[in-house]
C-alpha cells in the first residue's frame, strides 16, 4: 500500500537536497584537484584492484526539454567518430597510469545517447577495452538507449560486442506530457525496442520513468506505469523530475505553472510504487524497482547493494573510471570530474598531455566514514552506527548533533531506533535523502557559506 504524506510534513521537510550518488557530493569538487593529483591516485591503486569503467557520450539525436544531462545534438558523423578516437586516447592515458590488464566487472556507456557513437567507433572502443583491460566473462556491460532513435542493426551489434544490459529512456507515455517535454515517443516504439533487445539475446532491460513532469497527474502516471510494467522490463528506475533551470537552460522552456506541486509529486511517486509493487517488482532504495529474482533485489536483501555516480548498482568496486566529457570518477583517495564542456574536453586532449580533468575532491577520513554511512542509508533505508562510534564513547556522545537533528524525525514517526541502528519507518520511506543529509557535514558548511561562495542549489527533495 502506498504511503500517504501530509502537506504539513511536506512543508516542513521539503526543500532541495543532493541525491547522494557520492559523498562528498559534486558541489564540494574544486579546482584544487586536477590531473596531477589524480595521476597520483591512479598510480597508487593496488595491482590486483579491479576497476569499473564508464564512457560518457554527450550527444543526442534530439534534445528533451526536461533533460538535465550533459548532452547536445551532433549531426556530423565525423564529429561523433572523432570523439570515439578521443575516448581511445583518454583510455591510453589512463592505462599508462593504472597499468594494463586490470579486471573489469562493470562497463557502462551513458550520456546523452551513447548509441550515437558510429558502429566503427563503438567497435574500436570495445576492442580497446578488451585489449587494455581484462573484461571478465560475467561482466555487466550496459548501454543507455533512446527508443526513438535506434540505428539499424544496433541491437544485434550490441549483443555481438558483449552488451548484456540496455537501459531505455521512456519517462512518460501521456501525449500532453510528451509534447510539453519535447519528447514524443510511442508505446509501440518502446515495446519494439524491448522485444528487439530480447530477440538479440540481451535480457537485461531497464526502463527509466520520471514523475513530477509538466502536466503529469496521478492518473496519467498510473496509466504509464501499468503499460510499462506490462512490457516486463527486469528493472525500472523511477526518478523524481529534477527541475534545475538555473543549471540547465533548456528546462526554462518548461512552463513553471505546468509542474506538479510537492504534494502531487509525492502522490505520483506513491501511485507508481503501488502499480509496480502490484506488478511484482520490489522497491529498491530511492528510485529503483527490480524483479524478486533479479541480482539487484538479491543485493538489496543481502545488504550488499551499492550507490555510485550511475545510481544503484551491484558493483562493489571502489574504483570507477569515467571517460569522456563531464564523466565523474571515483577512487579510494577521491572523486574527480572531467572537463564538462565537450569542446573544452576535446581541446584539452588535443593540446595537452595528462588527463582532461576539471575538478575533484580529496576524501578525508571524516568523508570516508560519513560516505559509508550515507551510502548504507541510501541503499538500506537505515544504518547501524555501532562501527562508527569511537572507542570509549557512547552513541549520544559520538553523534550528539545528528541525534538532535533526528529528534523531529522521530517525533513525526519517520524513523525508529533499535539499539544503535536507526531506520526509516514505512511512513518515513520518502525521506531517505533527508536522513542521509543529517550525516552530511559538508553540506552544512557549504550552506553556511564558509568558503565565500554562494550556497549550492539542489533539486527538489520530494
Ligand atoms: C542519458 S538518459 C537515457 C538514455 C537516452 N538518452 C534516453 O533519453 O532514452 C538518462 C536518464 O536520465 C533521466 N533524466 C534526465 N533528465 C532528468 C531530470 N531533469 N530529472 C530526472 N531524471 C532525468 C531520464 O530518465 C533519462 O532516461
Ligand atoms: S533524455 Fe536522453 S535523449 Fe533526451 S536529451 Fe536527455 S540524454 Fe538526450
Amino acid at each position: 500500500m502506498a504511503v500517504k504524506i501530509s502537506s504539513d510534513l511536506i512543508a516542513r521537510y521539503g526543500g532541495n537536497l543532493p541525491r547522494y550518488t557520492s559523498y562528498p557530493t559534486a558541489v564540494s569538487f574544486s579546482e584544487a584537484i586536477g590531473p596531477q593529483e589524480v595521476a597520483g591516485w591512479l598510480k597508487a591503486l593496488p595491482p590486483e584492484q579491479s576497476v569499473s569503467l564508464y564512457f560518457h557520450i554527450p550527444f543526442c539525436d534530439e534534445l528533451c526539454r526536461f533533460c538535465a544531462c550533459n548532452t547536445a545534438v551532433m549531426r556530423q558523423e565525423e564529429g561523433r567518430e572523432a570523439y570515439g578516437e578521443l575516448l581511445l586516447d583518454e583510455m591510453r592515458r589512463i592505462v599508462a597510469l593504472v597499468g594494463r590488464g586490470r579486471v573489469v566487472r562493470h562497463l557502462h556507456f551513458g550520456g546523452g545517447t551513447p548509441t550515437t557513437l558510429p558502429e566503427f567507433a563503438l567497435r574500436k572502443v570495445m576492442a580497446a577495452v578488451r585489449e587494455q583491460f581484462q573484461l571478465s566473462d560475467d561482466a555487466e556491460v550496459a548501454m543507455e538507449m533512446d527508443p526513438r532513435h535506434v540505428p539499424d542493426g544496433m541491437l544485434p551489434l550490441l549483443a555481438e560486442l558483449g552488451f548484456n544490459r540496455i537501459s531505455f529512456g521512456v519517462q512518460d507515455l501521456n501525449p500532453i506530457v510528451q509534447e510539453t517535454c519535447g519528447r514524443v515517443q510511442s508505446y509501440e516504439q518502446t515495446l519494439s525496442c524491448v522485444q528487439q533487445a530480447h530477440a538479440a539475446g540481451v535480457h537485461g532491460v531497464n526502463i527509466d520513468l520520471i514523475y513530477g513532469l509538466p502536466y503529469q497527474t496521478v492518473e496519467s502516471v498510473q496509466d504509464t506505469a501499468r503499460r510499462i510494467a506490462g512490457m516486463r522490463p527486469d528493472r525500472l528506475a523511477v526518478f523524481g523530475y529534477a527541475h534545475v533551470p538555473w543549471k540547465q537552460k533548456r528546462q526554462q522552456l518548461i512552463p513553471q505553472d505546468s509542474l506538479p506541486s510537492s504534494e502531487e509529486r509525492v502522490q505520483q511517486a506513491a501511485m507508481i510504487d503501488q502499480v509496480l509493487v502490484e506488478a511484482g517488482y520490489k522497491p529498491i532504495g530511492l528510485d529503483h524497482y527490480a524483479h524478486s529474482e533479479d541480482a539487484m533485489t538479491h543485493a538489496y536483501e543481502a545488504g550488499t547493494l551499492h550507490r555510485n555516480f550511475q545510481g544503484y548498482t551491484i558493483d562493489s568496486s571502489p574504483v570507477l573510471i569515467g571517460m569522456g566529457a563531464s564523466a565523474i570518477s571515483m577512487t579510494p583517495d577521491g572523486f574527480y570530474q572531467n572537463i564538462p564542456s565537450t569542446a573544452a574536453y576535446i581541446r584539452a586532449l588535443k593540446e595537452q598531455d595528462g588527463l582532461p580533468i576539471a575538478r575533484g575532491v580529496f576524501r578525508t577520513e571524516d568523508d570516508r566514514w560519513r560516505g559509508k554511512v550515507i551510502e548504507i542509508i541510501m541503499c538500506q533505508s537505515g544504518v547501524d552506527l555501532t562501527p562508527y562510534i569511537p572507542e570509549g564513547q557512547s552513541l549520544r556522545e559520538a553523534f550528539a548533533e545528528e541525534l538532535e537533528a533526528l529528534r523531529s524525525f522521530e517525533e513525526d514517526g519517520l524513523l525508529q531506533w533499535n539499539g544503535n541502528r536507526v531506520s526509516l519507518t514505512e511512513k518515513g520511506k520518502p525521506f531517505l535523502r533527508h536522513l542521509a543529509a543529517v550525516f552530511d557535514t559538508r553540506r552544512k558548511e557549504l550552506a553556511a557559506g564558509s568558503n565565500g561562495k554562494p550556497a549550492p542549489r539542489f533539486s527538489s527533495s520530494l
